[in-house]
């Protein structure tokens, strides 16, 4: 070849994507990841391929990522009703560079100051951060959105157990959380989280609305807030506004539609059975369907006592 030098460019298909959650999120999926595999539909086994991934409760977006790192997925669409979550992906995808430096920025000074300094600063951001919510424009992408991330990540990674909480008002509440050394720029892994959200659209609505995207080469991972195991638990409360037990039917309406479609679904929520053996509540709105139990590690519960083995119910119709 004449000493040539060839460079062959790696399409996307071929990069390695090891991409994680950029945020750790209630209801996170990690445990459970190995089981949900298991029983994907035989063709995404047998092809490693997905045409159409659909995410309709994204959340933390632990299934998609994993699935990501083990399939090719030509497109995929995410959908979450958070819309401080949903800039966090925009952001990732359209202006990751300028977040890295800017979390960079943020944590050298955080962690440049004393326990008591890092409190107070904690605080002025989360002010800051629930002050500028009114008048924020959520609708049109803009400059103004990058910094909005970095404080959300940065609250993510420096509050309390790593949560995201608003109060009624929409408000995020968390307290600081006492990390000596907390990581908040992950910039490897917020460079992997761009690559991964390559060919994919992210949208912030109602799960009903993944309905225009769904079509027989689908392959559809529903994750809904959790049914509250007892009326104490409180951790179901993901958005101002909450998931009733009448938005878990309205869910069973959409999953019977999406059925009919011939897309393939798996749906997953907290067993109630865990609590009250006889409650059958998903068994009766899903009759006719794939019901099988898993055992999964709940990892949020604010009861340090009930965290255990609990079963999770997953519903699939293939
Ligand atoms: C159990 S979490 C999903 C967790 C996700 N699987 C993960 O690994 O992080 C449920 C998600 O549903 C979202 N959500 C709640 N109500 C919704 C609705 N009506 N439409 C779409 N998303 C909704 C919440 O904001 C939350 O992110």
């Amino acid at each position: 070849m004449n000493g040539m030098v060839i460079f062959k460019m790696n399409s996307i298909e071929e990069i390695n994507i090891e991409a994680k959650p950029f945020l750790k999120w209630a209801g996170g999926k990690n445990q459970l990841l190995m089981e949900l595999n298991k029983i994907l539909p035989q063709k995404i086994l047998d092809n490693k391929k997905i045409d159409n991934y659909i995410e309709p409760f994204v959340g933390g977006g632990a299934m998609f990522f994993f699935l990501r790192s083990k399939y090719n997925i030509k497109k995929s669409v995410l959908i979450d009703v958070n819309r401080e979550l949903i800039l966090g992906y925009k952001v990732i995808q359209n202006n990751y560079k300028e977040l890295i430096n800017e979390l960079h920025v943020l944590e050298d000074i955080y962690l440049s100051k004393s326990e008591e300094n890092r409190k107070k600063y904690y605080y002025e951001i989360r002010s800051v951060y629930n002050h500028q919510m009114t008048e924020f424009d959520y609708i049109n992408y803009n400059d103004e959105w990058i910094m909005r991330v970095v404080y959300l990540i940065f609250l993510n990674k420096t509050g309390f157990n790593g949560l995201f909480r608003q109060n009624s008002k929409g408000e995020f509440n968390v307290p600081q959380g006492r990390y000596k050394n907390p990581k908040i720029c992950d910039e490897k892994n917020i460079i992997q989280v761009n690559q991964a959200l390559k060919d994919t659209q992210i949208i912030c609505n109602d799960f009903t609305v993944a309905e225009e995207y769904i079509d027989k080469d689908s392959f559809v991972y529903l994750d809904p807030p959790y049914r509250p195991l007892n009326k104490t638990s409180n951790f179901t409360s993901y958005s101002k506004t909450g998931f009733t037990d009448h938005d878990q039917k309205r869910l069973t309406e959409f999953y019977r539609r999406m059925a009919l479609n011939g897309a393939y679904l798996m749906l997953s929520n907290s067993d109630p059975k865990n609590n009250d053996p006889n409650d059958e509540f998903f068994d009766d709105l899903y009759t006719g369907f794939k019901i099988k139990r898993v055992p999964a590690r709940r990892i949020i519960n604010c009861n340090a006592s009930k965290r255990g083995e609990l079963n999770e119910i997953i519903i699939k119709n293939y």
